[in-house]
């Protein structure tokens, strides 16, 4: 008998979980991932940035758990004579944890456990589909459903925060107008409304210029007379981009931006 007890038990045990992995399905930032940018050339191009560029402000958007372009930025700023500070943008709970023990004490890296942008200025999956399937990119390499897969997750994880808005929370917070230093790194989906959020910021920082996340941002920077390429490499993992902002854009005459590069 109590071994029915028991078979008994653990069938609901089972049913149970199985209802709540579909109404609550597993999400991917419900774990922490390996750093990205590590010890490679766009690395270097963030440290030596954070490291020169005259500006009290610095953005991250997407600090995982702080060991990729974070440290870049971090070992950056360090050596910047103007003490810049570091502002640090990530969703995940678990990666923004060890974010936060990790930098625990710097008085110049400040972290944020929020959205960059709101949920609704996520693209639609017909938008994402269109991309997909018209323009080819290095998402092609991911079966659309996996896209797909990441775009719905994305929507669920960010849906649970209402409106927030972490860029202009930010900014509001610490009397921002516009950010020195902005990386663009975050989730797959947000690029171009966080590009929106931090326009006119003096050096913008993209990777993954070959996917959704940066691509269009990319072709945005390179049309504007405003904002000069330094740097890129289209072949480093999906491709990076930095653009600086001709603060006198009318004085500073040149060569167009790619022939500079
Ligand atoms: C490509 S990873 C960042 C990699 C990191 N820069 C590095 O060098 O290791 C993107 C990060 O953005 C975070 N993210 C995704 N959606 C976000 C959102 N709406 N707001 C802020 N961070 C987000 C993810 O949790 C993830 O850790």
């Amino acid at each position: 008998m109590p071994r029915l007890k028991h078979a008994f038990k653990s069938a609901i045990d089972r049913g149970a979980r199985s209802v709540r992995r579909r109404l609550l399905p597993f999400s991917d930032y419900d774990q922490t991932i390996p750093p990205e940018i590590v010890d490679d050339e766009f690395y270097e191009v963030i440290r030596s940035i954070a490291s020169e560029a005259p500006v009290e402000s610095m953005l991250e958007i997407g600090s995982s758990t702080g060991e990729g372009s974070t440290r870049a930025f971090v070992e950056g700023i360090h050596a910047n004579a103007r003490r810049p500070q570091l502002y640090c943008i990530e969703l995940s709970r678990p990666r923004f944890k060890l974010l936060v023990e990790r930098y625990r004490g710097d008085p110049q890296v400040h972290c944020y456990n929020v959205t960059s942008v709101p949920g609704d200025r996520l693209p639609t999956e017909t938008e994402l589909i269109d991309f997909y399937e018209k323009r080819e990119s290095k998402l092609n390499r991911v079966p659309l459903n996996e896209v797909l897969r990441w775009l719905r997750q994305d929507t669920r994880y960010v849906s649970r925060l209402a409106n927030q808005n972490g860029i202009r929370q930010i900014k509001e917070q610490n009397q921002i107008d516009r950010f020195g230093v902005v990386l663009i790194d975050g989730s797959e989906f947000t690029g171009s409304a966080e590009l929106d959020e931090v326009y006119g910021a003096d050096y913008i920082l993209l990777d993954d210029i070959g996917t959704f996340k940066n691509g269009h941002n990319h072709e945005r920077l390179i049309a504007d007379p405003a904002y000069r390429l330094t740097a890129s490499n289209p072949d480093l993992r999906n491709g990076y981009a930095v653009f600086k902002r001709l603060g006198q854009a009318a004085v500073e005459k040149g060569p167009t931006p790619a022939a500079r590069l």
